[in-house]
């Protein structure tokens, strides 16, 4: 098992990875830190509910937890609303649960975002536990402390920063996630490499192929890896400010939004919309001048070997046209013109002004309807 640790000050916490983590000696001592002598409120998804509840509620308890009560909701992001959130607070109210509570989130993003956005407002606020079951959550939303719910007008509009106190990342649930899920989280493993660091990318060349064979020692590595690159962001920009670091998390988001939306949330799992989001980052990027070409081919290759997609589909709906229109709506977007987070190098972003539209415009052309 090894500890990652999200350096914020009184806000700080440790990440614990590693399968049997939320067993072992070391996760659950780390546990009693939080939750002994509290009662806690484990919310999961039915799916992973099923799974995997039973067994962390007694780790749980066996960490010295005062009780706990559980709650479920349909898996998916269709739950990310505030009616489950109200279906929290129902639970929460009837339980009793009051300022000395913990939330425990057992789950994918969804469950995350959604739990951690209760604790942020629960009582105004109690502490939170995140236990990542997705590589998606694992490496990605699970840490940094942005919570939130999905409105019907749009993704993640109602949210809170609330840190957790700890996060748990037991690799042994990982086994029971579904193949199509695991290629949605290393599209975002694949964001880390290709955006922020070059040496990890060449790491993932080499072990793409243990990863995808979920290797535990690899599994183990690269998911630690994406947490000390993600928690150094955080620590240096907590809150995404003007200028800071954390915007360029979001590479390859902005073209995989656009997607997204245009697919009505039903074409592409997140990670492949990110996935052809950073090829179309990259090569429009090259186009202008600001990047080496060798990024596109390499960043293509990778993100094959994992299954993920990197060509817009031919379908009418996605045009250049429309895909503009969507991107000019994101929430980087300044008037005036796009802010793309776009490669200069491999391993190296910046968020940067595009008045060029017609080379944006260009780019989603040649994406367009190519195997
Ligand atoms: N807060 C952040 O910083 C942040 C960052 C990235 C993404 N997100 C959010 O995360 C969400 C996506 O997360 P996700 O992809 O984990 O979605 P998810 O929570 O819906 O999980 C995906 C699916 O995998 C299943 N699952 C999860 N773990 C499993 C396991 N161990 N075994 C079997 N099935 C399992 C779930 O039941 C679900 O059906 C989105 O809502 C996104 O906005 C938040
Ligand atoms: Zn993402």
């Amino acid at each position: 098992m090894r500890t990652v640790t999200v350096e914020l000050g009184a806000r700080g916490y440790p990440i614990l990875l590693g399968r049997g983590a939320s067993t072992g000696a070391a996760g659950l001592a780390a546990l009693r830190d939080v939750v002994g002598g509290r009662r806690c409120l484990l919310v999961a998804d039915r799916t992973v509910g099923a799974l995997h509840a039973a067994g962390w509620r007694q780790a749980l308890l066996a960490a010295g937890a005062a009780g706990c009560e559980r709650t479920e909701f349909p898996a998916g992001e269709g739950s990310k609303t505030l009616a489950t959130l109200a279906e929290l607070y129902g639970v929460a109210a009837r339980a009793g649960l009051d300022r000395s509570g913990v939330a425990v989130a057992l789950g994918g993003g969804v469950t995350g975002d959604l739990t951690g956005f209760f604790a942020a407002t629960w009582m105004r606020g109690i502490p939170f536990v995140q236990a990542p079951t997705s590589l998606l959550a694992l490496v990605d939303s699970s840490v940094g402390g942005k919570t939130g719910v999905d409105l019907p007008e749009g993704k993640n509009l109602v949210g809170a920063f609330h840190q957790p106190r700890l996060v748990v990342g037991d690799l042994a649930w990982l086994d029971t996630l579904p193949e199509g899920e695991l290629r949605n989280g290393l599209a975002e493993v694949v964001k880390y490499g290709a955006g922020l660091e070059a040496a990890f990318f060449a790491d993932l060349e080499r072990d793409a192929a243990a990863l995808l064979a979920r290797d535990p020692v690899v599994v183990e590595r690269v998911v630690a890896r994406c947490c000390e690159i993600k928690a150094a962001v955080v620590a240096e920009d907590e809150r995404e400010c003007e200028g800071g670091r954390r915007a360029l998390l979001n590479y390859g988001h902005t073209f995989g939004h656009a997607l997204e939306t245009l697919t009505g949330y039903a074409g592409f799992r997140h990670g492949e919309a990110v996935a052809v989001g950073m090829v179309l980052a990259a090569s429009l990027a090259v186009r202008l001048g600001l990047c080496p070409a060798e990024v596109v081919p390499r960043t293509t290759a990778l993100l094959h070997r994992f299954g993920l997609p990197t060509r817009l589909p031919a379908d009418p709906a996605l045009t250049p046209d429309a895909m503009l229109e969507v991107m000019g709506r994101d929430k980087k977007t300044r008037a005036g013109g796009l802010r793309l987070v776009l490669p200069t190098a491999l391993g190296a972003t910046a968020l940067v002004a595009v008045t060029d539209v017609a080379a944006v415009r260009a780019t989603l052309e040649v994406a367009r309807g190519k195997p």
